[in-house]
């Protein structure tokens, strides 16, 4: 494989600063100030499906919306089919995620028997409102103190299915289920995440016990300006707009931790059906949707790199050094029919977005968005 190296403007250690990265005597590729090189991003809320799901998404077009986003490591997770909650079935995801061009890490399901924690030794467990619902809050309770015991983190789908009204799914489901987990975190002294939260009172809230993140249609997306029934349509559910203001503003005033996708797709005749499930498609386009809000202000740099590359690296237990993307410092028109992955669809069809991803290097290859891939 040819090797290519890599020279342009990087922002590094919160400043700017040229430079040149690869192995001497490799062709040199010069990227103008037009370009900018980040490090590469991490998103650790994502469906890769496949398994009995593979019409939805797999493993490998995964990676492939991953790197066509800058993404150069995933936390995915375990509800494919069958659900991941066994130490036998965590170890044959994660032997075949490892296999991918990105870094793959895998949130463990809910186990029925919390030995299958001992045997599996994950770094973190996924509980969803079905699993509060199948095993009860006790179950909950009896995991975070054998994750406390093992050191793994309980991410939290933070939605109380008790405050659940038919298909409705209120606020009020968040909030409480917040309470809850906040009690049972000082019972236990579990570590936990709450990912995908849509409310300032939660991010508030999870101040000094649990770090949290925010999707990209959670800050961007709310039901008046997105009205598809099935393409709009994910769980927890797009609030009002004064709600995703505010949500915008927790994020803008420094108070939330990490932005994750929740990547979750599903096929366009599923999502046009009368019955759509739930979950929606960004990964491709979540960097440019981020960087279009420093470019707006809302944000700044050191925010992108904090919330979609430090901070959710550190949850993860993932290194990123010597990885990097680099973008092109223009806005585009996100167009689905243009994603890598298997999910072509996304309700950020014909969204303005800024930076658009022309390479990602990551496990000592570079990929050249219409070019191909080198190594570095
Ligand atoms: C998730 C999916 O499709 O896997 N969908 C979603 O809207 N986030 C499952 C879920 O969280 O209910
Ligand atoms: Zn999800």
């Amino acid at each position: 494989m040819e090797c290519v190296r890599i020279e342009g403007r990087a922002y590094v250690g919160g400043r700017f600063t040229r430079v040149k990265l690869g192995k001497e005597g490799c062709r040199t590729l010069q990227f103008s100030n037009d370009y900018l090189i980040l490090p590469g991003m991490v998103d650790l809320h994502v469906h890769f499906r496949d398994w009995g799901l593979s019409h939805k998404e797999t493993l490998t077009g995964g990676a492939a919306a991953a790197l066509a986003g800058g993404v150069v490591a995933v936390g995915d997770m375990p509800n494919t089919k069958p659900h991941i909650r066994t130490a036998e079935l965590y170890r044959k995801r994660l032997e075949e995620g490892s296999k991918l061009p990105v870094t793959y890490r895998l949130h463990m399901g809910v186990p029925g028997d919390l030995a299958e924690l001992d045997a599996a030794k994950p770094g973190s467990v996924k509980v969803y409102p079905e699993d509060v619902e199948a095993y009860g809050w006790g179950h909950v309770e009896a995991l975070m103190r054998r994750c406390a015991a093992l050191g793994c983190v309980v991410v939290f789908h933070c939605e109380d299915p008790a405050y659940f009204k038919g298909p409705e799914r209120p606020p009020e489901a968040e909030l409480r289920c917040v309470e809850r987990v906040r009690a049972l975190a000082s019972l236990t002294g579990a570590m936990v995440h709450l990912t995908h939260v849509t409310l300032p009172q939660t991010v508030e809230a999870s101040r000094g016990w649990a770090t949290v993140d925010v999707t990209p249609h959670h800050l961007l997306l709310d039901v008046e300006n997105c009205r598809d029934p099935g393409l709009c349509l994910v769980n927890p559910r797009l609030r009002t707009p004064e709600t995703r203001k505010a949500l915008l503003a927790a994020l803008a005033a420094g108070l939330v931790d990490i932005y994750a996708t929740d990547h979750a797709p599903h096929t366009l005749a599923e999502k046009q059906s009368s019955n759509p499930p739930p979950g929606i498609c960004s990964l491709d386009v979540a960097l440019s949707l981020l960087l279009a809000l420093w470019r707006r202000d809302v944000i700044t740099l050191a925010d992108v790199v904090r919330l979609y590359s430090h901070r959710p690296a550190r949850l993860l237990g993932v290194n990123t050094e010597g990885t990097f993307v680099v973008v092109k410092l223009e806005e585009f028109t996100i167009r689905g029919e243009e994603f890598a992955g298997t999910c072509k669809h996304t309700p950020f069809e014909g969204f303005r977005a800024f930076g658009r991803v022309v390479a990602t290097a990551t496990k000592g290859r570079i990929y050249l968005k219409g070019e191909g891939v080198y190594s570095l």
